[in-house]
């Protein structure tokens, strides 16, 4: 049942260095890869780091005003999702709606990620505190292409009780 894999998901920032098996890895992205998009236009990629690679990108991304989250090091993997270059359409969809698609496209994936990683036993942390700009250049992207979010997924090292909510009727209403 979803709603118990959504009760259990929690945030994250206490990793194992254990490995992530690349197996594991593959049914999370697959599970991205299967998200429903606007128009269906998909407009972004994964990049999974881990090993030196993941420690360079951190200690670029996490560092000066974005060193409270240089926790995430730890975690073994750190999946960026690059939101790809708006084409034509897309631009003329967002202005004329007055709304980026992409973005709610990129939050959905994202949520496919860290529910897929719950169901396999893995912790997870959405990170949106990060240079941007260091994480695009470490990346090697192309001009308007840009580094969204950062998931971090591994071996969860806490256990943390659930976090608080807003209740059903403060963020709810209905109307008929
Ligand atoms: C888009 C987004 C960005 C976030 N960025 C960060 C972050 O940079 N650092 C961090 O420690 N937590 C980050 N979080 C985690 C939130 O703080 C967390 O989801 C919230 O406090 C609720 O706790 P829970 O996820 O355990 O239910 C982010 C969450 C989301 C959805």
């Amino acid at each position: 049942m979803i709603k118990e894999i959504v009760k259990k998901r929690r945030s994250i920032r206490k990793f194992k260095s254990d490995d992530v098996p690349l197996e594991k890895i593959k049914q999370i992205i697959e599970c991205a890869r299967l998200a429903p998009s606007a128009r269906n236009a998909q407009p972004y990629r994964f990049v999974v780091m881990s090993g030196d690679f993941k420690n360079r990108f951190a200690d670029s991304v996490f560092s000066g005003v974005y060193s409270p989250c240089s926790f995430v090091k730890k975690a073994p993997v750190i999946i960026a999702i690059v939101k790809l270059k708006p084409t034509v359409v897309m631009k003329i969809g967002n202005a004329v709606s007055h709304n980026d698609y992409s973005l709610i496209d990129i939050g959905i994936a994202g949520e496919h990620i860290v529910i897929a990683a719950t169901e396999l036993g893995l912790g997870s942390l959405w990170v949106g505190w990060f240079n941007r700009d260091k994480a695009n250049e470490v990346l090697k992207l192309k001009k308007d292409e840009n580094v969204q979010i950062l998931i971090a997924i591994g071996e969860k090292d806490e256990d943390p009780e659930e976090r608080k909510r807003k209740s059903f009727e403060d963020i709810c209403e209905f109307k008929s």
